[in-house]
């Protein structure tokens, strides 16, 4: 989560609205969490893949690792994360995450 803010936060330094919504929902077997911001938004010939290691599109290039270690932390509790961005509008990131189970 950490990271994502950190993202959205980077993505909307040049934007008149900033804005980071947080929403969730959950059911009996999965809890969904949407990250939505005002940003810059992602390109779509870049979505596939900011998920992977050391890609970094910013214009003061990070290490490109906040998204990798955050789609494999999610996904070694078994949950996705993906991502919808509209270029100059914004982006949203969705997780899908098991509830824990308590010993
Ligand atoms: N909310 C967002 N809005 C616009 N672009 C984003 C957003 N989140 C991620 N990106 C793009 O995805 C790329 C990869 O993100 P990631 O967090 O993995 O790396 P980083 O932020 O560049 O570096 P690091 O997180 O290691 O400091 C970013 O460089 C940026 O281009
Ligand atoms: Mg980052």
């Amino acid at each position: 989560m950490n990271n994502l803010l950190l993202n959205s936060i980077d993505a909307m330094k040049e934007k008149s609205e900033r804005r980071i919504d947080i929403s969730w929902s959950e059911n009996e077997s999965l809890v969904y969490l949407e990250f939505h911001d005002t940003g810059s938004g992602i390109p779509p010939d870049l979505q596939e893949s900011i998920f992977n290691a050391f890609r970094s599109y910013k214009k003061e290039k990070g290490i490109g690792l906040g998204l990798a270690m955050a789609k494999r932390i999610v996904e070694m509790y078994g949950g996705s994360i993906s991502v919808e961005s509209q270029p100059e509008t914004g982006t949203s990131f969705n997780l899908k995450l098991k509830p824990l189970e308590c010993p």
